[in-house]
C-alpha cells in the first residue's frame, strides 16, 4: 500500500530528536518549521558530561509533553500529518530508541509514512531553514559536541564529508578545555562567554600540523593542561585572574583550527557557498570570524539561527521534507543507531 498522501495537500511532517541530551519536537508544513521545541536536561551538569542511562530516562518523562506543546504550538492536530520522522543514528543508543519507538508508534497508529534521518546530515541541512538559503553546491563546517566534519553538499540527500576529525571534535576541545579550568559542564558556551572581555592574543596554543582537510584537537588539550599545570605551580591563582584571557586564547586557537581548514578545502573544490552547523556553531567568536573570513574570500556566508544550532527536531524535519518530496519513506522494521555511517 502506498500511504503517501500526494500532491493533493500541504506535506506536514512531525520529527522527533533525541540523540544526545535534547528532547525535541518540530512540526514543518511545506519546508516551513511552524514549531520547534526542544527539552534540556539539567540532571547531567552535577556530573561534568552526559550520563547516557540519565538522558534515557529523561527523554522518556519528557517526549509527550514537548510533542504535545509542538503540535500545539503549530496549532497542528495529529490528524492533518503527512509523515513522521525522528533521528535515526548517530548517538546514544538509549536515547535514540526512545524517539525511533515514539516515532514509529505514531506512524503506524496514524497510518501515515515514517521517515529516518541521520543526525549529521540533519545539521548541515538546518542551513536550508531560514529564507536566506545557500546553493548547492555548498560547503559546510559542521561542529558539535560529537563530530567536527566539513561537508560536501552537492543536494539536499547527496552529501561527502571531505575532511573529518581524528580524535576529540571541536566541542569537546572547548567542554575539557572548560574542564581543566574548572568550568561546569557543558563549558562551550561558558567559554564562549568569557573569552567576550579576553584578549585572544594574550596566551599561544599551538596549531596542530594535520594533512589535508582533517582536523585534530587532542595535542591542543594536552597544550593546556601542560600551561595550566605549569602556571598555577607559580600562581594557584593563575585562572581566576586571568580567566577571559585564557578563554579567549583557547577559543581563538580552535577557531583558527577550523577556519583554516574550512579555506583549504573551498580552494580545493572552488565551492563559494559557504556554512556553519551544529553547536559549536552558536559560538560568537567563531560566527563572527567566520563571517570576517567569508567577506575576504568573497564567499557567501549562511549561518543557522541560535535554535536551529544545537539539537533540534527542526533540521530533522527539514531533511525528512527532502526525503519525503525525494518519494523515501522508512520501514517500520528499522532499528536506532548509535554509529555514525551516512
Ligand atoms: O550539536 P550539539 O548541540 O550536540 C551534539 O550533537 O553534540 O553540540 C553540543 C556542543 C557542546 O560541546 C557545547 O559545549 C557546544 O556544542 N556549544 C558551544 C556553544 N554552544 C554550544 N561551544 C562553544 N560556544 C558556544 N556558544
Ligand atoms: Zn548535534
Amino acid at each position: 500500500m502506498n500511504k503517501t498522501k500526494g500532491a493533493e495537500g500541504p506535506v506536514t511532517i512531525l520529527a522527533i530528536e533525541s540523540s544526545c541530551d535534547e528532547t525535541s519536537c518540530a512540526i514543518c508544513r511545506d519546508g516551513e518549521i511552524l514549531s520547534n521545541v526542544i527539552a534540556g536536561q539539567k540532571v547531567h551538569e552535577q556530573y561534568g558530561g552526559v550520563v547516557p542511562e540519565l538522558a534515557s530516562r529523561a527523554h522518556l518523562q519528557n517526549i509527550v509533553p514537548v510533542v504535545d506543546m509542538a503540535l500545539k504550538k503549530a496549532g497542528c492536530e495529529l490528524t492533518s500529518l503527512t509523515a513522521i520522522a525522528f533521528t535515526q543514528s548517530p548517538g546514544l543508543i538509549g536515547s535514540l530508541l526512545v524517539g525511533s519507538q515514539f516515532a514509529k508508534s505514531l506512524a503506524l497508529s496514524l497510518d501515515i509514512p515514517l521517515l529516518a534521518v541521520h543526525h549529521m546530515q540533519a545539521h548541515v541541512l538546518a542551513n536550508l531553514i531560514p529564507q536566506a538559503k545557500p546553493s548547492f553546491p555548498f560547503l559546510c563546517l559542521t561542529v558539535s559536541g560529537g563530530h567536527t566534519q566539513i561537508v560536501l553538499a552537492i543536494s539536499p540527500l547527496q552529501m561527502e564529508v571531505i575532511g573529518e576529525t581524528l580524535d576529540d571534535a571541536a566541542g569537546e576541545a572547548f567542554d575539557k578545555s572548560a574542564k581543566l579550568l574548572g568550568l561546569p559542564y557543558p563549558g562551550g558556551p561558558l567559554i564562549d562567554k568569557y573569552a567576550r572581555e579576553g584578549n585572544a592574543s594574550k596566551y599561544n596554543f599551538p596549531e596542530p600540523q594535520i594533512p589535508g582537510l582533517n582536523f585534530s584537537f587532542s595535542g591542543l588539550k594536552t597544550a593546556i593542561l601542560y600551561f595550566l599545570q605549569e602556571q598555577t605551580g607559580q600562581d594557584p591563582d593563575f585562572i581566576q585572574k586571568n580567566l577571559p584571557d585564557i578563554c579567549a586564547s583557547i577559543q581563538g586557537r580552535i577557531i583558527s583550527i577550523l577556519l583554516n581548514k574550512l579555506k583549504k578545502a573551498a580552494k580545493q573544490t572552488g565551492v563559494r557557498d559557504l556554512c556553519i552547523a551544529g553547536g559549536v556553531s552558536a559560538n560568537s567568536g567563531l560566527r563572527e570570524a567566520f563571517r570576517e573570513l567569508g567577506k575576504q574570500q568573497g564567499w557567501n556566508t549562511f549561518i543557522p539561527p541560535f535554535e536551529y544550532c544545537t539539537d533540534n527536531a527542526g533540521m530533522i524535519a527539514i531533511t525528512a521534507y527532502h526525503k519525503y518530496l525525494a518519494g523515501e519513506e522508512t520501514p517500520l522494521s528499522v532499528s536506532a543507531s548509535a554509529r555514525a555511517e551516512w
